[in-house]
C-alpha cells in the first residue's frame, strides 16, 4: 500500500523539495503551510499523490483539522516531517526583540511539539517515523542566537522522542543542516546545500530497513 508522509513547512525550501522527492519515490504527501496558492501550485505539479492543506501550524485547531483531512484522504500516516521553522531579524540577546522570540519559539518549539502530539496516535498505528528539522545551529554555540537555542531544543527533543517511539517500534530522526539555499535567506546561496540534498537525506532516513534507525543526519555545505 502507498505510504503517506505529512510535511509541515511544505510550501518552499526544504519542505517543498522533500514533497517532490517523496512523491517521486512513490509516497503520498500531505502538504502543510500557510501560503495557500503556493501550496496548491506545488500539489498541482505533483499530482494526485499530493494534498494541499493550508494552515498555520501554530494554531492547534488548524493543525488538527489538517491532520484529520490528511488521514481521511490517504487512510493514515506512515511518516511526519516537522520542518516548519523560522529565524529572527534582530540578532543577539541585548539587541534582540522579545516579540520576535515569542513567535519563533511558538513555531520552532511549540508547533513541533504540537505536531508530534497530534500525529503520534496515527504513527503508532503504522509503527511510523517522525522526522524533524534541527540545525547545525542546534549543535554548536553561536553568539547570542535565540534561533540556535530553539534548534538545541529540537535536537534534545528528537532524541527523547526517539526513545519514546522505540517502545512501540516507531522511529525518530533529526536532520541538522548547515546553510541551505532556501527562502530562509533573502539572498540566493548557490554554493551552499541545496534543498534537494536535504530531501535526499530525508528519503534515505525514511527508507532504512527494520534493523537500522537513522537517529541524526548532520549535513554541511561542500565549500
Ligand atoms: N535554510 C537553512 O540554512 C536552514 C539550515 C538549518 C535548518 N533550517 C530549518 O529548515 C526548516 C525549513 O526552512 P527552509 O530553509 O526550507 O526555509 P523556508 O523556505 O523559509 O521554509 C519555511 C517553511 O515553513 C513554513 N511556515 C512558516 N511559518 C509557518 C506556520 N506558522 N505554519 C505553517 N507553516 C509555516 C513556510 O511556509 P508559509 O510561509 O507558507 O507558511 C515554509 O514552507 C526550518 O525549520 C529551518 O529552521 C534551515
Amino acid at each position: 500500500m502507498t505510504k503517506t508522509l505529512l510535511i509541515t513547512g511544505a510550501s518552499t525550501g526544504i519542505g517543498a523539495a522533500t514533497a517532490r522527492a517523496a512523491a517521486q519515490a512513490g509516497w503520498n504527501v500531505a502538504l502543510l503551510a500557510r501560503s495557500k496558492d503556493t501550496l496548491e501550485e506545488l500539489a498541482g505539479d505533483i499530482g494526485d499523490s499530493a494534498l494541499a492543506l493550508p494552515c498555520d501550524v501554530t494554531q492547534r485547531d488548524e493543525l488538527d483539522r489538517a491532520i484529520a483531512q490528511a488521514v481521511a484522504h490517504f487512510g493514515g500516516l506512515d511518516a511526519v516531517y516537522a520542518n516548519a521553522g523560522k529565524g529572527v531579524s534582530s540578532a543577539g540577546i541585548e539587541q534582540g526583540d522579545p516579540e520576535e522570540w515569542h513567535a519563533m519559539i511558538h513555531l520552532n518549539i511549540l508547533a513541533v511539539l504540537a505536531t508530534a502530539h497530534a500525529t503520534l496516535p496515527h504513527l503508532r498505528k503504522t509503527k511510523g517515523h517522525f522526522v524533524v528539522t534541527g540545525s547545525k545551529a542546534g549543535r554548536d554555540h553561536l553568539k547570542g542566537s535565540v534561533y540556535g537555542a530553539t534548534k538545541w531544543f529540537v535536537q534534545g527533543f528528537a532524541g527523547n522522542l526517539a526513545e519514546e517511539m522505540r517502545e512501540w517500534g516507531g522511529r525518530c530522526t533529526v536532520i541538522t543542516p548547515g546553510m541551505v539555499d532556501t527562502p530562509f535567506f533573502d539572498e540566493p546561496k548557490p554554493d551552499k546545500i541545496q534543498p534537494e540534498d536535504i530531501a535526499a537525506v530525508v528519503m534515505f532516513a525514511l527508507s532504512q530497513p527494520a534493523t537500522a534507525v537513522v537517529r541524526e543526519v548532520h549535513i554541511m555545505p561542500g565549500d
